[in-house]
């Protein structure tokens, strides 16, 4: 994709100048962002995936049994036809990993990183529907499915910004209104993170929110250390051989300070270490139970199939990535990382961006020892998976 070409989904800007002067800044109306967009599925079809067990939906009654009720699902289809006339919303998450055709709409954001895409979720409001005045810690692009919303944005918050009293949702107690515009379907509005909005249903409406995620501070330190800390082996420890005799034997000096600071700069400065890490948590599944693969793959049965016309397509709730380091290069697949040799650069590539993988696009690689027993282990993870099974 090249960043100076201007693109209808960010109204006429470049990849290069949205990222510039909106990305994590400020948020961007864009009428038509996709031009006559009509929702690959509608209502009844959402209210059917938030019956499924495995998915994971949410209803929010403005005035049900108290005020902002917040009922979890998976819900019973006769929840449904109990609902008020109006004011009630219906979230679906992750709609992207259950329907292809809402999955394809995240190829209109390949100019940001794969891996800080979160999901699309996808709401369904009767007229007046709406979560309340909130903000997110994430960047989202609000596109409109179907219907109208009105969305109001405000003021920037933060962990200090004053919240209604709510077990479950943060409705902010204030909301200082900038501006104000009604979607129709194809409307995208960007919202950086923290900034308070609040959308409510003109009439019955659909609104998709692609959502992006990144790591708090306080999840890297702690994830990253505890990753680090299977490496180090008791015996290495704080030391101090060059120590001076005690002044005070109470008080701690700052020279064990630095001691400290240069143990943690020590092991905190590995990038290896630091890259498998983050390629390892940021490919990690949301939904980590639907990426199971066979029990046991044959690698010739494996080969056959793919030889026989079979299609390899990724798992819909598997996350791919690929990086490098030195000469060596590094697949992370749903949380999990191998290095491999360079000379499978062109395969890493292609394994992370097709669509489907078949004797066609493979190739060569098929004769490769490294590119098949790669190919195979991903189909064991449940990284990949054939079309027809
Ligand atoms: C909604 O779709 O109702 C809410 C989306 C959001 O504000 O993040
Ligand atoms: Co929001």
């Amino acid at each position: 994709m090249n960043p100076d070409t201007p693109l209808q989904l960010l109204g006429g800007l470049t990849a290069r100048e949205f990222m510039r002067d909106y990305w994590q800044k400020k948020p961007l109306l864009i009428r038509q962002a996709i031009p006559d967009f009509e929702s690959p599925i509608d209502a009844d079809e959402l209210a059917g995936l938030a019956l499924e067990e495995e998915v994971e939906s949410r209803l929010v009654i403005e005035h049900g049994e108290r005020p902002w009720e917040l009922r979890r699902g998976p819900f019973a289809e006769d929840e449904f036809s109990k609902l008020p006339e109006k004011e009630w919303t219906l979230l679906v998450q992750a709609v992207d990993q259950f329907v292809p055709e809402v999955s394809e709409l995240l190829e209109n954001f390949r100019f940001l990183p794969s891996w800080r895409v979160d999901d699309v979720m996808i709401s369904f409001a009767a007229p007046g529907g709406s979560v309340g005045p909130h903000f997110d810690n994430y960047d989202v692009f609000l596109l409109q499915g179907h219907g109208k919303r009105n969305w109001k944005i405000g003021q920037m918050c933060d962990t200090d910004s004053p919240l209604l009293q709510h077990a479950d949702l943060r409705i902010l107690a204030e909301f200082h209104e900038t501006e104000e515009w009604v979607l129709e379907p194809g409307d995208m509005l960007y919202l950086p993170p923290r900034l308070a909005h609040c959308g409510v249903a003109v009439d019955n409406c659909m609104t998709y929110s692609v959502g992006f995620r990144a790591p708090s501070a306080s999840e890297v330190l702690t994830h990253f250390t505890d990753f680090l800390s299977q490496f180090l082996s008791d015996e290495e420890r704080y030391t101090d051989a060059d120590a001076q005799p005690a002044v005070d034997p109470h008080q701690i000096q700052h020279d064990a300070l630095d001691r400290l600071k240069s143990l943690l700069a020590e092991h905190m400065s590995d990038e290896r270490l630091l890259l498998t890490w983050f390629g390892q948590y940021m490919t990690e599944p949301r939904y980590p139970e639907l990426v199971v693969g066979p029990e046991d793959v044959e690698e010739d049965d494996f080969l056959n199939a793919l030889q026989d016309g079979a299609v390899l397509i990724r798992n819909p709730s598997a996350r791919l990535a690929w990086s490098e380091v030195d000469d060596d290069l590094l697949l992370f697949a749903s949380g999990q990382s191998r290095y491999l040799p360079g000379k499978l650069r062109e395969l890493l590539k292609l394994i992370c961006a097709a669509d489907a993988l078949h004797v066609d696009n493979l190739g060569e690689w098929l004769n490769d020892e490294d590119g098949r027993g790669l190919l195979c282990e991903l189909v064991k993870q449940g990284s990949l998976g054939f079309a027809d099974e």
